[in-house]
């Protein structure tokens, strides 16, 4: 069985990651999108608001899909679900010094382990999660660029 784990921080979950999500499926017999915690990001949703929406976005796919928070390297994490591929999205050259690091980093600790790239559908290259709060926090409209519960959760937060 092919296994992958698709790490995160999902503050929130977007369309750019469905999309990687939906397409990893297709290389992969099953996935594990892991929320972990990047310590350079301060979270605005906790880490079970996180997991919450990723499953209720994805839960039409959940015999193949298994979501969870994990607070730890996410090595350890690969190696306890025995799985020796990390898929991370490409969004644009920006990303890549970032990617690239910690791909190496990865790799050093863990020869075994393989981080593959799947490059973001065009119509999601210039999406992230802040730019979604940001909009969100202004009353804007982010319809099309978010899973429908990550919307409802956004006007929650935002909402006047
Ligand atoms: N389309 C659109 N946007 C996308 C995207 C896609 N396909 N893929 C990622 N993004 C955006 C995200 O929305 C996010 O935006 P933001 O910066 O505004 O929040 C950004 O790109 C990257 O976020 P994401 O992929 O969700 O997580 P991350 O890069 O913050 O995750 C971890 C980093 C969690 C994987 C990393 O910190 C980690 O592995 N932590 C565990 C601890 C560890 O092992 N550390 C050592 C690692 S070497």
């Amino acid at each position: 069985m092919r296994t992958a784990v698709y790490p995160g921080t999902f503050d929130p979950v977007t369309n750019g990651h469905m999309d990687i999500i939906e397409r990893a499926l297709k290389l992969f017999d099953r996935l594990y999108v892991v929320v972990a915690d990047n310590p350079q990001k301060n979270a605005t949703f906790t880490a079970q608001e996180r997991v919450g929406m990723l499953r209720e976005a994805l839960k039409s796919h959940n015999s193949r899909l298994e979501i969870e928070y994990f607070s730890g390297l996410l090595l350890d994490y690969a190696k306890k679900k025995k799985s020796n591929v990390i898929v991370r999205g490409l969004r644009a050259i920006s990303d890549f010094e970032f990617e690239f690091q910690r791909a190496q980093f990865n790799r050093e600790f863990a020869k075994d382990i393989e981080t593959i790239f799947i490059m973001t559908k065009d119509d999601y290259a210039f999406l992230s999660s802040s730019i979604i709060k940001e909009i969100a926090m202004f009353q804007g409209s982010v319809n099309g660029f978010v899973p429908a519960v990550v919307e409802k959760k956004l006007k929650e937060k935002f909402g006047k």
